[in-house]
């Protein structure tokens, strides 16, 4: 799993993956940046990384350092649960197909870092979370699921953003869950756990 902040998906898929008959484990966190999710993988004793795009001399060659070091964990899945990068070509060269993220509006409405007070700021009554294979856009690639929250009139970003990972949480350990054991049917844009 690769991650930026809080890291609350990060520790709902955790325990999902501890839960008895749970089909899948998380080999590895990767982070750009000190955040929380480090000390919520040690302290789950899994394995972490930092890779900051600082430390790199260019956005190519972290994009090589991050695809090394992610490789090194030889997963299966990569998942992207609040990570505030777009991932580049190598990376993508490498784990294409196989990368799985988390967003929290009904895409294609409001792509982007700020898709939960792009929601409110425009308006919309319905929001909610989508989950889909990362492509080489940002926010673009095919869907998996989606599912839709209510906003309520007094709501702030923050307020609809913790009812939204409340959502988020299930539905992401819900697709990791079917992908590790059924893996994914790709049609044009289209995409369907079989
Ligand atoms: C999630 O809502 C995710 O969809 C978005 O960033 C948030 C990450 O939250 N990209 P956390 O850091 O896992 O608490």
């Amino acid at each position: 799993m690769l991650a930026s902040g809080a890291g609350s998906l990060l520790a709902s898929l955790i325990e999902r993956s501890r839960r008895p008959g749970s089909v899948f484990e998380i080999v590895a966190v990767g982070v750009d940046r000190d955040c929380a999710a480090v000390s919520i993988a040690q302290d789950a004793g899994i394995a972490s990384f930092t890779c900051r795009v600082a430390d790199h001399p260019d956005r190519a060659a972290w994009d090589d350092a991050l695809r090394d070091l992610t490789d090194q964990a030889a997963p299966d899945w990569v998942v992207t649960a609040g990570f505030m990068k777009i991932l580049g070509p190598r990376f993508l060269g490498r784990f294409g197909g196989h990368i799985v993220n988390s967003h929290p509006a009904l895409l294609p409405s409001f792509p982007g870092a700020h898709g939960v007070a792009d929601a409110l700021a425009h308006g919309v009554k319905v929001t909610g979370t989508t989950v889909h294979l990362v492509d080489d856009g940002v926010d673009t690639g095919p869907i998996l699921a989606q599912r839709a929250v209510q906003i309520a009139d007094d709501d702030t970003a923050d307020t609809l953003h913790e009812r939204i990972k409340i959502i988020e949480r299930e539905l992401l350990a819900d697709m990791v869950t079917a992908l590790v054991a059924k893996g994914v049917v790709i049609e044009g844009r289209k995409a369907r756990i079989p």
